[in-house]
């Protein structure tokens, strides 16, 4: 059935604050827990602070004292709901059980949304990085082995495959070559904005993971992988932003971040196993809404513009899901793998000219050795096989494949 969020009244924006009680949620037993509540928890997390990050920044750019002060009172909101949904991660779960959470968040949310991709530009984008967090997950899978003893497919219930994607070493671009051209904010499909918005959201807080938690280890190893994948990150979140249309008001920005997370938070409530879990994505829903009137009034207000020019009249029919995604990321493996990026187009590895600055930049960034590289080789060296979990057979691209099959 349709639903339209400007129809539902929704929590009013005054009556939103909680107590310490509220935001001291008690975790998720992680031993228990679904693995796709984890990656509900993770995205969930990253798409308040999103909110947060832009209210802050439209803050700094505003000097209307009525725009200011609504901003203080939503982006104090924003904060509550980040903190009760965080903290439903438990405090026994490491920063490395937690990383593969967020390259399984990855994995299968890039997957769900390139499958549901209407714009094929914006499709191939989500592609091209779903293969190198894909590999992501292979590293840390093989981290966490390594120096935990640890078996990542306790954590991801062996929901999605662990096995080389585009290999991390390969992924290292320059700068130029991860900005991307974007869509037409007056042409672009409304489930498509979604989309760009969610995994924005996404990117930049795995991103913000790894600058904040890379030096949480002893080990080298650990340290090393850490630095090099956030640069990876650092590149999924320049390669995304410049998909979406700068063009938007910030005021109308805003209607579009309050209508995305009513999205997701009415996605999340539909598939949610943990009743407790499930009752907070309601909460946060009718919050969402309450907060997406503020957002339209003072878009009516400053700009003349009604909600329901920039909005669809209903949300999408279909609800943002975290499934497996295994075939799909196999297909998309075995016939993207070589794709490399020059400038805003994607092309062949064999189509680059030898004097790219793609190889020039390799030749930097990989002198003198590579840890997600280095990750393989000692697990290999430790345990006699790398770690893997590949429960659809060997992986499709043979110079990924085991060197020498082992018996697990
Ligand atoms: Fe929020
Ligand atoms: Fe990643
Ligand atoms: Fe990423
Ligand atoms: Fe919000």
């Amino acid at each position: 059935m349709a639903f339209n969020p400007l129809d539902e009244q929704g929590l009013p924006l005054q009556a939103q604050f909680r107590n310490w009680n509220d935001l001291n949620v008690a975790p998720y037993d992680k031993d228990k827990v679904d693995p796709y509540t984890r990656t509900r928890v993770i995205l969930m997390n990253g798409v308040e602070v999103e909110a947060i990050v832009f209210s802050h920044q439209f803050a700094r750019n505003t000097d209307n004292p009525e725009i200011r002060n609504a901003l203080a009172l939503s982006r104090r909101v924003e904060q509550q709901q980040q903190k009760a949904v965080n903290g439903l991660n438990p405090g026994d779960q490491t920063p490395l059980e937690t990383t593969i959470g967020f390259e399984q968040v990855a994995v299968d949310l890039t997957s769900w949304l390139a499958r549901h991709e209407p714009d094929p530009m914006l499709k191939q984008a989500l592609d091209f990085a779903l293969l190198e967090d894909f590999d992501h997950l292979y590293r840390y899978a093989n981290l966490y082995d390594l120096i935990d003893g640890g078996d990542a497919t306790d954590l991801t219930g062996r929901l999605t495959e662990i096995t080389p994607g585009r290999p991390t070493i390969l992924e290292h671009r320059h700068p130029i070559d991860d900005v991307r051209g974007h869509y037409s904010t007056h042409t672009v499909d409304p489930l498509s904005r979604l989309h760009v918005m969610t995994i924005v959201a996404a990117e930049q807080n795995t991103m913000n993971f790894y600058m904040n938690h890379g030096t949480d280890w002893i080990e080298p190893i650990a340290r090393g992988l850490y630095a090099e994948i956030a640069m990876i990150e650092e590149q999924h979140v320049t390669h995304y932003e410049s998909l979406i249309d700068p063009l938007d008001t910030w005021l109308k920005q805003l209607v579009f971040h309050e209508y995305n997370e009513v999205y997701l938070y009415w996605s999340m409530l539909q598939q949610e196993s943990d009743t407790r879990i499930r009752a907070l994505w309601e909460l946060h829903l009718d919050m969402e809404i309450g907060q997406l009137h503020a957002a339209s009034a003072l878009l009516r207000k400053f700009e003349g513009v009604d909600p329901e020019e920039i909005l669809p009249p209903a949300l999408p029919d279909v609800p943002l899901t975290f499934e497996p995604n295994k075939q799909y990321v196999r297909d998309i493996l075995e016939s993207q793998y070589d794709l490399r990026a020059d400038g805003v187009r994607y092309v062949r590895l064999d189509e680059l000219p030898d004097d790219h600055r793609y190889f020039e930049y390799q030749a930097t960034v990989n002198a003198g050795g590579t840890p997600s590289e280095t990750v393989i080789d000692e697990t290999r060296s430790e345990r006699g096989r790398d770690f893997r979990d590949e429960s659809e057979g060997p992986n499709p691209i043979d110079s990924l494949r085991r060197m020498v099959e082992v018996k697990d």
